[in-house]
């Protein structure tokens, strides 16, 4: 039983904030690295919302997965543009308090970052995350293929992601769509909260 899938839309920030969050540290929860919740649905689900492509995963009618993506680097600025205002006016009014605690992953984020693939070739990129409780059962396998079948729809000629090699069975997931790996390189990035570096990795597919 792989669940409903179905476009998300903006009502799904709360839900799918969650979700993001998590997972977000290796198919666990970002507490450990990123105090503010709130701040990091605000980063890494609102711009998605506002002007990218996503689909929600659900079993029994709660969402317990999720893709979000843009087709290329225009819908991203303008899926960034979209959330600053929002991102602006929460900090002004003070939504972010344990802002301090997430800037040793921010500036390391920086400073490690692996960069992409050439977004003439890989325009669109994504995310992909399912709750700990629904892995398993081919969820993930099919919010993947509702998103790159959406991308073909759209004439998106490829698309590209970040992972680590910890990710082992995302990896395995993205492997057996068709995804190659286009560079891989040992970064300190999660070192303080992971005990040692990781192997990070951008993987792309034709579509
Ligand atoms: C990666 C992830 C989205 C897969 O979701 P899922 O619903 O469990 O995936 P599915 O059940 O559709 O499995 C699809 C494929 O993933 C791989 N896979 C799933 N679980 C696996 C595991 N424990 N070990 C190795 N491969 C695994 C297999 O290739 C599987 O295909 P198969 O069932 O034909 O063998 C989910 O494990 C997850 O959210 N992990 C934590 C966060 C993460 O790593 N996100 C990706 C970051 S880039």
């Amino acid at each position: 039983m792989t669940g409903v899938v179905r476009p998300a839309g903006p009502g799904d920030l709360a839900a799918l904030g969650r979700v993001a969050y998590d997972t977000a540290f290796f198919g666990e929860s970002a507490r450990r690295f990123f105090p503010d919740e709130a701040l990091f649905a605000d980063l890494w689900v609102r711009p998605y919302l506002s002007g990218g492509l996503g689909f929600v995963g659900l079993r029994g009618g709660r969402v317990v997965g999720s893709i979000l993506g843009v087709t290329g680097p225009a819908a991203y600025r303008r899926a960034w543009l979209g959330a600053a205002p929002t991102l602006l006016s929460r900090a002004l009014a003070g939504a972010y308090s344990r802002l301090p605690g997430c800037l040793p992953y921010l500036g390391r984020a920086g400073l490690f970052s692996l960069g992409h693939a050439p977004t003439s070739h890989f325009p669109a990129h994504l995310h992909l995350n399912v709750l700990e409780g629904a892995r398993g059962t081919g969820l993930g396998g099919r919010l993947l293929d509702t998103f790159l079948a959406e991308l073909g729809r759209r004439g998106v000629p490829g698309v590209q992601l970040s992972t680590t090699r910890e990710n082992v069975a995302a990896l395995a997931l993205y492997e057996k769509r068709g995804f190659r790996v286009w560079t891989e390189r040992e970064r300190a990035l999660w070192r303080p909260w992971l005990g040692r570096n990781a192997v990070h990795v951008v993987m792309v597919r034709r579509l």
